[in-house]
């Protein structure tokens, strides 16, 4: 919890607010409360309830984020700079090899590594982004170069490594802006994405994924953290 009275209320930018991990960052930081642009690809009715209980301090963009277009807009639609960018969506393809197809593959690249780049793009173009501003880029430990020990959704892993790349790049870019950019694994959490079986819940993993974005610093930038602040190999 935010110390009430030390910190200015503060702007998060939060994508995918509808369901998992995007649900509970969303719902963590307006209980903390502060203010949240949620971008959901439709007005479905969890977002509605959000917008209904938290009129004051929620508002939605309406975007798919497999689109350029609707990225370029959501720029537009902010109304102020943001503190924080949280770029949470993504999906996961689970294709077996050795039946790949192209569609599908450049889907996932689409969402998981080139919105999130420009959607950061975008933002700064326009001055959507504080000087100081935090981006956390939401990455797996399926990414991870050095940690694959076995096989894994080619397409989602080769997403994330490239969503690294595109942390550590976006870090040294933005850096003159003081502006500070991050590559984070939630750990396995019981969502659509995770499954029943995995052992940590949305909460848990959204808790510690705000708490790390409030207290990082630029020496942090360009680095890989997991939800608890620990730091993980690429
Ligand atoms: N769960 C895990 O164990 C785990 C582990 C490592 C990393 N992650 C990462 O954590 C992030 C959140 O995952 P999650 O578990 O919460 O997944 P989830 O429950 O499947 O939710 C995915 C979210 O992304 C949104 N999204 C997908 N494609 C989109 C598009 N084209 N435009 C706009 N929104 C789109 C979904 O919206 P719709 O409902 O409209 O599809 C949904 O809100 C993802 O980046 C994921 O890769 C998750």
């Amino acid at each position: 919890m935010k110390e009430k009275g030390v910190m200015d209320d503060m702007l998060w930018l939060v994508t995918g607010v509808n369901r998992g991990i995007g649900r509970a960052l969303t719902l963590r930081i307006l209980n903390d409360g502060d203010e949240v642009i949620g971008v959901s690809r439709r007005e479905y009715e969890s977002v509605r309830e959000i917008s209904k209980k938290h009129r004051e301090r929620f508002s939605l963009i309406v975007a798919d984020l497999s689109f350029e277009e609707d990225i370029e807009r959501i720029a537009y639609e902010v109304k102020a700079p943001v503190d924080f960018l949280m770029n949470n969506a993504g999906v996961m393809n689970r294709e077996s090899y050795p039946n790949f197809s192209q569609k599908e593959f450049l889907e996932t690249i689409k969402v998981n590594t080139f919105a999130p780049l420009k959607l950061t793009a975008v933002l700064d173009r326009a001055g959507k982004l504080k000087k100081g501003a935090k981006v956390v880029n939401t990455s797996s430990v399926l990414g991870s170069i050095s940690g694959a020990s076995s096989t894994s959704s080619y397409s989602y892993s080769v997403s994330k490594a490239a969503l690294n790349m595109v942390t550590r790049l976006l870090a040294n870019q933005l850096k003159p802006k003081e502006i500070v950019v991050i590559s984070v694994h939630p750990g396995w959490v019981r969502t659509d994405m995770g499954g029943s079986a995995a052992p940590i819940l949305p909460e848990e993993s959204a808790s510690g994924i705000v708490n790390l974005a409030r207290r990082i610093s630029l020496r942090d930038s360009g680095k890989f953290f997991d939800y608890t602040g620990r730091q993980m190999k690429w």
